[in-house]
This record gives C-alpha cells, sequence and structure tokens, in this order.
C-alpha cells in the first residue's frame, strides 16, 4: 500500500492519510450537528483524552535482525479467519454521513473481509445490510421491551449474521454537552430507526409512527440488570460478545453467565466523562479472562501503532470507530477502505518495524511503559 500511495503522489497533489486530516475533512463536509453527534464525548471529553493520551504511555522496544519481510496479520475468531485483527465498531444512525450509511460501510468491509458490527440503532435495516457483507455481527441496546429485542435477535439470526454484540456500558444516554447545546437530539433520531420501522413486533406495540420518546424506551434502560443478559443468553445460540466491559470483576462475571467475548472499550468516551481509558482498563481484564473467550479492544484507536499497542496488550481484536465513520463521510465505501486500508499498513509495517512477523508474537514485553 504504501507504494501504491508513493505512486499516486504523482497523480494527485494532496491525499489525506492522517486521522487528524480524515476528521478536518469531515467537520468541513458536515454540518455542525451531525459533526458534533460524531466527534464529541461526554462532561468536558476527559475520557476522549484519556483515550488517546493512554497510547502515548505505551512505546515500543522494537528488535533488529529478524528477516521480517514475510508477516501474518491473519486472526482466527469464532471459527472464521480474518486477514487482520480489525474491525468495524457499532456506529449508529451512519446516513447523516452519507446517504449509503451502514450499506457502504458493510460493503468496504466485505471488501476487506473484516467482521461489520452493525448498530441497532443503524439507519439502513438489517436485512438490507445483510445483503452487503457476509461477516457481519449485531449490536443491541437493551430498551424496556424484551418483545422487540427478541424480534430483532430472531432477524437477525434469520438473516445470517453471525454473532450478538449487546453494549452493556449505557443503561441511559450519556450528557454530551456539545450535542445538548445544538440539539442535536431530536435531530438525529429519524436517522436511527431503520431496524425499528421494519420490525412486525414494533409495528403492532407502537405503530408505524416512531417518536424520539419511542426510541429512547426501546433503547436505553436504566434498570438493566444481569436478568436482562440471561434473558439474551436464553434465546439465541450466537456467540454473544460483550460491548462496554472495564472492570475485570465484571468481565468474569459475563464471561461465568455465558459471553463468548468480551470487548474493552469506553464507548469512545462518549456517554461516562472520567472514565478510565479503554487501554488501561485492558491488561487486567485480559488477565483475568485467562483466555476462555477471546478479548477485544476499542476507543481511541488512530493508527497502526495503536492497533499494535492493544493487540501487545492481549486484545485478539481491535475495532475501529470515529476515524472510519470520517472516512464514510468523505467518500462513501472508497472512503471507508482507504481509512481501513491506511491504518492496517501502517501498522503492518510498524509490526516489521518492531522486529515481528506475526501478530501472535505480539506481547507486553516489547512494550514499555512511561511513568
Ligand atoms: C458510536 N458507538 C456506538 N457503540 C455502540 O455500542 N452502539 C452504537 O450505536 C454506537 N453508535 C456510535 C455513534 C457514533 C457517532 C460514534 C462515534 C460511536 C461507539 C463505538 O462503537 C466505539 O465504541 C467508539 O467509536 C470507539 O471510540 P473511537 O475510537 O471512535 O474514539
Amino acid at each position: 500500500i504504501q507504494t501504491e500511495r508513493i505512486r499516486d503522489c504523482d497523480q494527485t497533489r494532496r491525499m489525506l492519510i492522517t486521522f487528524e486530516q480524515w476528521e478536518q475533512e469531515a467537520r468541513r463536509l458536515l454540518d455542525p450537528r451531525s459533526f458534533s453527534y460524531a466527534a464529541s464525548g461526554a462532561g468536558d471529553e476527559s475520557t476522549i483524552r484519556a483515550n488517546l493520551e493512554s497510547f502515548q504511555r505505551w512505546r515500543i522496544v522494537p528488535r533488529i535482525l529478524r528477516d521480517v519481510a514475510d508477516r501474518d496479520l491473519s486472526v482466527k475468531l469464532f471459527g472464521q479467519t480474518f486477514p487482520f485483527p480489525v474491525g468495524f465498531a457499532p456506529i449508529g444512525r451512519q446516513a447523516m454521513f452519507h446517504e449509503q450509511g451502514e450499506v457502504a460501510s458493510a460493503k468496504a468491509a466485505a471488501i476487506l473481509g473484516i467482521p461489520f458490527i452493525q448498530s441497532m440503532v443503524s439507519s439502513y435495516s438489517l436485512e438490507k445490510v445483510a445483503d452487503a457483507q457476509p461477516s457481519r455481527w449485531f449490536h443491541l441496546f437493551f430498551g424496556h421491551d424484551r418483545d422487540v429485542l427478541k424480534s430483532m435477535v430472531l432477524r437477525a439470526e434469520r438473516a445470517g449474521f453471525s454473532a450478538i454484540v449487546p453494549t452493556l456500558d449505557r443503561p441511559e444516554e450519556g450528557w454530551r454537552a456539545q450535542n445538548l447545546s445544538l440539539c442535536v437530539s431530536p435531530f438525529m433520531f429519524r436517522y436511527g430507526i431503520g431496524n425499528f420501522i421494519s420490525d412486525p413486533i414494533v409495528r403492532q406495540k407502537y405503530g408505524s409512527t416512531l417518536t424520539p420518546q419511542t426510541m429512547q424506551y426501546l433503547t436505553s434502560n436504566p434498570h438493566i440488570r444481569v436478568e436482562d443478559f440471561r434473558f439474551l443468553r436464553s434465546i439465541t445460540k450466537l456467540p454473544i460478545i460483550v460491548k462496554g466491559v472495564l472492570h475485570p470483576e465484571d468481565a468474569n462475571m459475563m464471561i461465568n453467565y455465558g459471553a463468548d467475548g468480551l470487548i474493552v472499550s469506553n464507548h469512545g468516551g462518549r456517554h461516562l466523562d472520567g472514565a478510565i481509558a479503554a487501554l488501561e482498563a485492558l491488561p487486567s481484564i485480559v488477565d483475568v479472562a485467562e483466555d476462555r473467550v477471546p478479548v477485544m479492544f476499542d476507543s481511541g484507536v488512530r493508527c497502526g501503532a495503536d492497533i499494535l499497542k492493544a493487540l501487545a496488550l492481549g486484545a485478539k481484536m481491535v475495532f475501529i470507530g470515529r476515524p472510519y465513520l470520517y472516512g464514510l463521510t468523505i467518500a462513501g465505501e472508497t472512503g471507508v477502505r482507504h481509512v481501513i486500508e491506511n491504518m492496517v499498513a501502517d501498522f503492518d509495517l510498524n509490526l516489521g518495524m518492531a522486529g515481528l512477523k506475526h501478530i501472535s508474537d505480539l506481547q507486553p514485553s516489547i512494550l514499555s511503559r512511561n511513568s
């Protein structure tokens, strides 16, 4: 890819290669409310900053003279082999950023051959996105209505989704001050109803005109408890990958209750201001999981070295969030591919520069922690 980029430089005068460039371009293209919905975080955004800073605390200690010409980034997870250990984090309401929304992102994921987690609050229905991507996992928020939850899970099974990803770190919407001051909530609501207006149980119980209040009722529930997870476990045999774990005791609890995988994440700092950086939480969760289930990671991954550090600290797969959303904004499916390809090319080179050939060679011992 690096060779291709150098060749392309003869043809174009400027390319967008870094996260800062993608973000800046997306800010230029989007209206302020949409950009704020993507970029902002809870409270004074200290958790967004903590996520980014946490990657700088770890430095890579490279080895030399190790013939790193043939590198292998592939990873096997849930019975499938992926060409590299990178996937798409669930991001809702993607038609706000590009008219093709999740369909474009899922097509990019299909071409890259990596997992796409479709948000429950996607703009397009899961059936529509299913046609675009063979390796797809379906994300859930727990709302107040178990009939709706069950209906969505059964639809996902019928449409060939291969895992269910409940996000458990968000009993309610976070206090996103920037979004509140721009009145983002009433604006964003209509972009997130794709799975709901097409659901027979939703139509039967709530009618075909959904309000922001109904959507809130169906996608948030501050009463959520372990029993809700047990209910989910009882209605599906698909692997359940729990997203939003930061405490080792919760990780242990979820494994004991039948989770098949964990995603260490603080939701990109969007809900709990002041939460621990996800990367800081990763090692203790990897320890407690003891290889019983794969531990995966998101929150703050911006470049190849970040991917490398999260894998070295024990993540089996790293999910990309805002970077691909900005790629989608800039150029739809092509933009999403461009972002992921650049991040993976950067990661691949970093692996070689560190003196390693396989992602299984990535161990905590290749990192040094700054005080
Ligand atoms: C998200 N994220 C998210 N997570 C989730 O479980 N369900 C969802 O519907 C959404 N929606 C969503 C929308 C937008 C605009 C963003 C930016 C993020 C969180 C996402 O899956 C992931 O955890 C974060 O994006 C990771 O942080 P970074 O790397 O994007 O900063």
